[in-house]
């Protein structure tokens, strides 16, 4: 069961079927797309968007996760956080690592509010009293906005590396207090 999570602004719970239309609407955002994977690609359908929430829904575990970060006062979303084991380079498809990523996507719309920061620290902060012992973070080189909010929940870079996604990505890590 994915645990629910909340932070003084956010509540960060599971997906919902009633959340499509926003999943559509965040990743068929070139803006929103750009850096993510090998070949960045916009969602170009719906029913991709479908099929999006259920494989988000179907990450059911009670430490790592795949969440709809939603405003604490009106419920609706504002983008996704994950915590969960990193795709290792390689032969497609990609095999999860024993590494456990922690990741971002926000809708432009809630950008440049402290959202993606105070989501993450709180995934975190989760994923440590879980007792995970290391979390790691891989971005485009040209994504500065997502290295900024590695660097405000405290990870620390570590140069880049080619081990994850088949892409050459800045890794960052952070270890458990
Ligand atoms: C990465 C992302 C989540 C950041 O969202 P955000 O709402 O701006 O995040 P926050 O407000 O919590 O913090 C952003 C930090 O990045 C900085 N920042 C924002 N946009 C920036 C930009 N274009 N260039 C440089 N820094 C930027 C902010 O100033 C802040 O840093 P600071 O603490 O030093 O002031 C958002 O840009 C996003 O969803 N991008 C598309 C998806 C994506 O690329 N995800 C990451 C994949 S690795």
């Amino acid at each position: 069961m994915t645990a629910h999570i909340t932070t003084d602004r956010l509540a960060l719970r599971p997906w919902e079927d009633s959340d499509v239309d926003f999943v559509y609407d965040l990743y068929s955002r070139w803006v929103v797309q750009r850096f993510i994977g090998a070949e960045p690609a916009v969602m170009a359908s719906r029913s991709e968007a479908v099929d999006r929430v259920e494989r988000f829904m179907a990450l059911d575990h009670p430490v790592h996760g795949i969440w709809a970060v939603t405003g604490k006062e009106d419920g609706l979303p504002v983008g996704t956080l994950l915590l969960k084991p990193i795709p290792a380079s390689g032969e497609e498809p990609l095999e999860p690592s024993s590494d456990v990523e922690i990741g971002w996507h926000f809708h432009p719309d809630h950008w440049g509010k402290g959202f993606a920061s105070e989501a993450a620290a709180a995934v975190l902060e989760h994923a440590f009293a879980s007792g995970l012992a290391q979390v790691v973070a891989v971005t485009n080189p040209a994504n500065a906005a997502s290295q900024s909010v590695c660097r405000r929940i405290g990870m620390e870079h570590q140069g880049r590396t080619k081990k994850y996604y088949n892409a050459e990505c800045e890794l960052f890590v952070i270890g458990a207090p």
